[in-house]
């Protein structure tokens, strides 16, 4: 049976004697190389990190084993999160599994039907308010001071322990860090993971390169691109629809020490390659995952060459989650007689 992620990183994490080995089958994703992109944008290798392959479809189950497991070590009866929705789908997910309450408070409208219903399916309180979601982590902050309830935002550090280990898997999977790391950017957490795990692995003699990261905010939620809080955020990739990000520094000191960029995308660039990567590649991501490819098209669209560079994309959750958006941008298929000649016309018409 495969070590778990608790077990196989355990020397990199705080995992200690007391620390319960839970697992719900979590990280060990594929790095998958790129059929088609990668020769289209003239890279010299493209590789796609597909974290929708997590057990609750997103990379937040990474850092949410540690935070869960490190709850369950210190008899923590309930947690609890503000979320765009995958934070609480992952929260849930492992508190059940745990035995925990868990409570997770949602911008109202704003998470993605199959967010939602995972949330729901695994029996978390859900806490809908009329706002938006840095007026929830703003809340949640507060409550976790005042409740016995451990907080599993990306501000517990054990959080940001765990998602580096996207990085190692990265470094393990290629034999050295990638030239570049595309990412998409919300609330910040996960590009300061990223970094922190090529620099701790590098540190342990595994790399001796690492990667200039690469964040992408949206351009409605572009605050680390214009250096200022964005109190009424808007995108159509509402996992990153975040207008004060919590790991903003953290985010600041990637770009800075990797020598890499924090640029933002439009809804345009990021529908287009949400579309590209399904069309093109058989990967299905969120539109908030397909921020990391937008970055790179529009960066290759500016002139930049990666012809003899090693790039990977971070494709951070699945399509499956936020179907209305599939919807309200593809062309919903005409309705047919069930008849053999109008099947074979509508076939040949467009084969
Ligand atoms: N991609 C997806 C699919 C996400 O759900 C998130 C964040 C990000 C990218 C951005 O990562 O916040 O570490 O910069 N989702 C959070 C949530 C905010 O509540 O699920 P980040």
């Amino acid at each position: 049976m495969e070590q778990c992620l608790l077990e196989k990183y355990r020397d990199f994490l705080p995992v200690t004697p007391q620390t319960p080995l839970i697992t719900i089958g979590e990280a060990n994703t594929p790095l998958v190389r790129s059929q088609t992109l990668e020769r289209e944008l003239g890279c010299g290798e493209l590789y796609f990190k597909l974290e929708g392959c997590n057990p609750t479809g997103s990379f937040k189950d990474r850092g949410m084993v540690v935070a869960v497991a490190k709850a369950v070590e210190a008899q923590t009866p309930a947690i609890i999160c503000a979320s765009t929705g995958n934070t609480s789908a992952s929260a849930a997910a492992y508190g059940a599994a745990c035995g925990l309450d868990v409570f997770v408070v949602v911008p109202k409208g704003n998470i993605a039907m199959g967010k939602l219903a995972q949330a729901l399916a695994y029996g978390a309180k859900i806490l809908t308010i009329d706002d938006n979601f840095d007026k929830a982590l703003e809340l949640v902050l507060i409550l976790a001071q005042k409740l016995p309830v451990a907080l599993v935002n990306s501000l517990n550090p054990h959080r940001i322990e765990g998602q580096k280990t996207a990085a190692f898997e990265i470094v393990d999977a290629l034999g050295s860090a990638p030239d570049y790391l595309f990412i998409p950017v919300g609330n910040a957490g996960n590009i300061t993971a990223y970094w922190k795990g090529f620099k701790h692995y590098k540190q342990a003699g595994k790399n001796d390169n690492t990667p200039k990261m690469m964040g992408f905010e949206a351009e409605g939620a572009a605050a680390i691109v214009r250096d200022k809080v964005i109190t009424d955020p808007k995108t159509v990739a509402s996992a990153i629809r975040i207008g004060n990000p919590a790991s903003w520094k953290g985010a600041v000191a990637a770009k800075d020490e990797s020598g890499g960029m924090i640029d933002c995308v439009s809804d345009e660039e990021i529908l287009s390659a949400y579309k590209l990567l399904a069309c093109k590649e058989g990967i299905f991501g969120e539109p908030a995952s397909a921020a990391s490819v937008a970055g790179l098209i529009k960066l290759r669209a500016s002139g930049q060459d990666f012809s003899a560079k090693k790039v990977v994309c971070v494709i951070t959750g699945t399509g499956l989650k936020d179907p209305d958006t599939t919807i309200q941008t593809t062309k919903t298929p005409a309705e047919l007689p069930a008849d053999l000649d109008i099947l074979e016309k509508e076939i040949l018409k467009s084969s």
